[in-house]
C-alpha cells in the first residue's frame, strides 16, 4: 500500500500534456472482440484499468501486446472463452463492456455484476434492456448475468433509453453493429467517448450514423475488419490540470485536448474570474491576478458539466470568495469526497443531491482517503494549497485512472511524492 504526500509550493505554472482517454480507450479495447483480425490503438494511456482490460480481453483469448510507447496491438482471432474471471471483472464497471461484443460475435456471454468507484448504485439494467430488445435472453444467475443469442444474430430495434447512459450506448453500440437491421438507439448518451468509439467501429466496417446526437442509427454488417486508430485526449484529465492550476492561482498550459470537449469546464471556471484562452497547443489556464469568486454548477449528461469533474471543481470551489451550491444529478452518491475535504477546513454541507460550499477557506493540510478515482484527485488538489502536509490514503483509486499523475504535477512544480506505507 502506497499514500501521497502533498504539501504546498505555491503556484502551478508551465506545461501538462494531456494523455488518451481512459473512457474511451476501454470501450475500444472492448470492440477489437468484434473481428478476427488485428486492431492497432495508439495513444493508449498507461493505467490500472487498462491492464484490467488486457487481462480481460486475453482471458477471452485474444493476444495483446505493446507495440510501442503508447501503442497496442489486439488480435481476437478466436474467442476461446466467454466467460471472463471473476476476479477482473469485480475490479472495473468497465469490464462489462466486453458483453456487447461477446454476444454481437459469438451470441453468448457470461460476467460477475461488475465492480469499480462505489459512487452510487450503478446498475447496468439499461444495458439488458438493450440486449433484451436486440433478443437477447438475459439470465441472472445470483450475482451472475448470462446473455444467450438463440438465434444466429441478434435483431435491429429501436431502442430507447431512460438516462443516456454512457456504457449502455456503448455497449448496445457494439452489440448492434453485427445484428440483422437497423438498430436505433432514442435518447443515446452524446459524449466525445461515444462518438470515438463509433469512428473506431465505422474504421473496422461497421455503419454507424448519428454519434454525438441523441439519436442514433447502426446498420448491422456481416462482418468487421481490422484497423488502426488513435485514441482522443482525456477531457477529464485536462480538466483536472485546469482544476490544479485555479485552485493554486498558478498559470499552467494544458496540451493535448479538443477544445469542444472543454466548453462548460471553461465557462465555468471564467465564471470564477479565471482567464482561459486557447493557444496554439491547448489552453491557458491563468488564475494569478484575478479574485477567485463562487459560482454554482449542477452536473449532467454531455454536454452539460461532467459529472467526473464535480469533486475537483468542489475543492476550488471551497477556496473561493463567497458560497457556492453544486447539485449532482448523474450519480446518486457522488458526494463521498466532501467527509474528506472536510477534514481539510472546507465546512461544506449536503442534502440529497447537493452540497454548500462557503467558500473562503484555508485548507489545512490532514490525513485523508481517496474515496473514489476523481475523489483521490480532488484531495491532490486541496492538498497544493494546504497549509501543512496532506497524506492521501487509497491511492489506488487514482491510479486507474491518471496516467503519471504524479510526475505531471511535478513537471508544473508540485511538490508531492509516492511513498510505500
Ligand atoms: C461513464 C464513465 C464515468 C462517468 C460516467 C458519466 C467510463 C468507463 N466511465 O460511466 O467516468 O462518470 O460515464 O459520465 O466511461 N445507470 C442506470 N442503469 C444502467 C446504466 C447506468 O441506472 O444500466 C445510471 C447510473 O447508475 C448512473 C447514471 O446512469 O447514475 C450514469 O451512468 P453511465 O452514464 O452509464 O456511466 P458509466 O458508463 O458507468
Amino acid at each position: 500500500m502506497a499514500n501521497y504526500i502533498v504539501k504546498n509550493n505555491g503556484p502551478l505554472q508551465g506545461e501538462v500534456t494531456v494523455s488518451g482517454a481512459k473512457n474511451s480507450v476501454l470501450p475500444l479495447m472492448a470492440a477489437t472482440l468484434l473481428c478476427g483480425e488485428p486492431c492497432i490503438i495508439d495513444g493508449v494511456p498507461d493505467l490500472r484499468d487498462v491492464h484490467i482490460m488486457k487481462d480481460i480481453l486475453r482471458s477471452l483469448g485474444a493476444t495483446v501486446e505493446e507495440i510501442g510507447d503508447d501503442t497496442i496491438k489486439i488480435h481476437a482471432k478466436e474467442i476461446a472463452s466467454n466467460e471472463p474471471p471473476r476476479d477482473m471483472v469485480d475490479k472495473m464497471r468497465a469490464s462489462f463492456l466486453v458483453m456487447g461484443p461477446l454476444i454481437s460475435r459469438t451470441g453468448y456471454g457470461k460476467l460477475h455484476m461488475p465492480g469499480g468507484c462505489s459512487i452510487g448504485e450503478r446498475p447496468i439494467d439499461l444495458h439488458l434492456k438493450g440486449f433484451e430488445s436486440l433478443e437477447a435472453n438475459i439470465y441472472h444467475r445470483a450475482e451472475e448475468i448470462e446473455v444467450v443469442v438463440e438465434k444466429d444474430k441478434l435483431t435491429g430495434k429501436v431502442i430507447y433509453l431512460d438516462f443516456p447512459s454512457v456504457g449502455a450506448t456503448e455497449n448496445i453500440m457494439m452489440a448492434a453493429v453485427l445484428a440483422d437491421g437497423v438498430t436505433n438507439i432514442i435518447n443515446a448518451a452524446e459524449e466525445p467517448e461515444i462518438v470515438d468509439l463509433a469512428n473506431f467501429l465505422n474504421k473496422m466496417g461497421a455503419r454507424i450514423k448519428g454519434a454525438g446526437t441523441e439519436s442514433i442509427k447502426i446498420e448491422g454488417v456481416s462482418e468487421l475488419h481490422g484497423c488502426r486508430h488513435k485514441v482522443i485526449p482525456d477531457r477529464i484529465e485536462a480538466g483536472t490540470y485546469m482544476m490544479a492550476a485555479a485552485i493554486t492561482r498558478g498559470k499552467v498550459i494544458v496540451k493535448n485536448l479538443v477544445p469542444d470537449h472543454m466548453r462548460p469546464i471553461v465557462a465555468k471556471l471564467q465564471e470564477c474570474g479565471v482567464k482561459v484562452k486557447l493557444v496554439d497547443m491547448g489552453y491557458e489556464v491563468d488564475a494569478q491576478q484575478a479574485p477567485i469568486v463562487a459560482t454554482d454548477i449542477k452536473t449532467l449528461p454531455y454536454p452539460g458539466f461532467p459529472t467526473d469533474i464535480q469533486s475537483p471543481f468542489m475543492a476550488l470551489l471551497a477556496t473561493a470568495r463567497g458560497s457556492s451550491e453544486v447539485v449532482e444529478t448523474v450519480f446518486e452518491n457522488r458526494f463521498m469526497h466532501v467527509a474528506e475535504l472536510n477534514k481539510m477546513g472546507a465546512a461544506i454541507t449536503t442534502e440529497d443531491r447537493k452540497a454548500n460550499i462557503p467558500g473562503g477557506k484555508t485548507l489545512k493540510g490532514a490525513e485523508v482517503y481517496a474515496t473514489d478515482l476523481r475523489g483521490g484527485a480532488t484531495m491532490v488538489l486541496a492538498g497544493l494549497v494546504a497549509t501543512g502536509e496532506t497524506v492521501i490514503k487509497d491511492i489506488y483509486h487514482i491510479e486507474r485512472g491518471y496516467e503519471k499523475f504524479i510526475e505531471k504535477l511535478k513537471g508544473l512544480g508540485a511538490e508531492i511524492k509516492r511513498v510505500e506505507a
